[in-house]
């Protein structure tokens, strides 16, 4: 398959995931372009992937400014060229998997559910099933923040992601793909 790895990351945690996924996929044999979006500002032609990755850390519920300003280009980018369809009807052999990186603070888990499901609606919108979403905990990076480490509703997350989790986004990223070679 032809792979569309993307991805936002402030701090460089989202980036762990991400380099995860470009290390399984291409031992599987795949062709993978992973792009730093804070880094270029970049369009894709979506549809000449098989599958995108998009990955960002969550910042007020929602992916980071890399990854909204984007989306926001993409969008109107997929507008100007016809690309988004009244009923978006699906493109057969076209997918997209969303994952996050996020802390929780707050409301745990909940925080990382609206960032994934923005990030699927830009894929859903041009017919690209979005196939898997992921969750993914990353502690919070800067000094004067730390204390959230230890205070929030996810318990102690320092260190994270951690061996554990990345092992796990390892082995969810392959199944992932066996996943798709089947179907
Ligand atoms: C300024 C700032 C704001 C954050 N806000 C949230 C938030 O609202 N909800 C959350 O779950 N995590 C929040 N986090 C934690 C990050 O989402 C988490 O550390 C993530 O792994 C960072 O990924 P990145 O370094 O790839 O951007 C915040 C982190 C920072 C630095």
């Amino acid at each position: 398959m032809e792979i569309l790895n993307i991805y936002g990351s402030l701090n460089g945690q989202t980036e762990k995931v991400a380099l995860e996924i470009a290390n399984v996929a291409e031992a599987a044999g795949h062709n993978v372009s992973t792009v730093n979006l804070k880094k270029e500002g970049v369009i894709f032609e979506l549809l000449d992937y098989d599958l995108t990755f998009i990955g960002s850390g969550v910042y007020t519920w929602l992916p980071g400014k890399s990854v909204k300003d984007w989306i926001d280009r993409q969008l109107g980018y997929a507008r100007d060229n016809n690309l988004i369809l009244p009923g978006s009807p699906r493109i057969p052999g076209k997918f997209a998997c969303t994952y996050c990186t996020y802390a929780g603070p707050h409301t745990g888990e909940a925080e990382a559910v609206p960032a994934i499901k923005y990030m699927g609606q830009l894929f859903d919108h041009m017919g690209i099933t979005v196939v898997d979403e992921w969750s993914v905990v990353g502690a919070f990076v800067p000094k004067k923040m730390q204390h959230f480490n230890t205070s929030g509703r996810l318990g102690n997350i320092e260190g994270r992601p951690n061996a554990e989790d990345l092992k796990q986004v390892r082995e969810k990223t392959a199944g992932l793909l066996q996943n798709l070679k089947h179907g």
